[in-house]
């Protein structure tokens, strides 16, 4: 099964995507988390992101297709993926299918921007593995301490408010017009994500198909 997840900056892809993870056993492949990890430590694509990301701009489609396509040749991913913050733009969704990829379900997890500004003030990532949380909607067992792998939480650079609407600005001007597109080929639904975390989950396995998934 091979998925896609759209929707705006906070809307909860990464959120969705470690929970299909767990349920689908399938891999979640994060822009965001691959470009974060390049900046981490040094790459050459991450010095490229950079000054992108901290400004709240997309990086250049050339850099993240071909992270894609890289990450997309992993064994792991034979089975199916997650795409989280993949495609953003007509030309990045125009190289996923010259890659010969195919996708079934397309999810869009819609959120009003209001509602985005208020959940990005509390959000927390895990500075190693990249997992997400939030102090109230979502914490962690133990305070700042991730789950996954027991590394300190951090906040996003680009969690600050005045980059928040810059990045909101530009998911509307690029990323939106791929709801069309989805649309068009007949693969895209749309779920309301200013429910609870589980209400969106249960939604977004519904629309998958997988809903057994949570029984088992
Ligand atoms: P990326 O990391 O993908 O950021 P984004 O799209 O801006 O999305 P976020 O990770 O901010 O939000 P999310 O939807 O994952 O929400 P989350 O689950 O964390 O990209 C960062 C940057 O990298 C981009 O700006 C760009 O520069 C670059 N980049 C990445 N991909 C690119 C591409 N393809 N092309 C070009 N550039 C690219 O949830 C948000 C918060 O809300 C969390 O605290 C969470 O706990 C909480 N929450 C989630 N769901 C709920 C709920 N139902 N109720 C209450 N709280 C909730
Ligand atoms: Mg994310």
């Amino acid at each position: 099964m091979n998925i896609i997840l759209l929707g705006a900056p906070g809307a909860g892809k990464g959120t969705q995507a470690e929970k299909i993870c767990e349920y689908c056993h399938i891999p979640q492949i994060s822009t965001g988390n691959i470009i974060r990890a390049a900046m981490k430590n040094g790459t050459d694509a991450g010095k490229k992101a950079q000054e992108f990301v901290n400004a709240g701009k997309l990086v250049p489609d050339a850099v993240v297709i071909e992270m894609v396509n890289e990450r997309l040749k992993q064994d792991d991913c034979k089975n199916g993926f997650i795409l989280d913050g993949f495609p953003r733009t007509v030309p990045q969704a125009q190289a996923l299918k010259e890659m010969g990829v195919e996708i079934d379900h397309v999810i869009d997890i819609e959120v009003p921007d209001e509602t985005i500004m208020q959940r990005m003030t509390g959000r927390r990532v895990c500075g190693d593995c990249g997992a997400t949380y939030h102090m109230v909607y979502n914490p962690p067992k133990v305070e700042n301490v991730c789950d996954k792998c027991g590394h300190e939480l951090i906040i996003r650079k680009d969690d600050h408010p005045d980059t928040v609407k810059d990045r909101l600005q530009v998911y509307h001007e690029q990323t939106e017009p791929l709801k069309g597109f989805y649309e068009n080929l007949g693969v895209l639904y749309v779920i309301e994500g200013t429910r609870a975390v589980e209400e969106v989950t249960k939604d977004t396995l519904n629309a998958l198909g997988a809903q057994s998934a949570l029984e088992g």
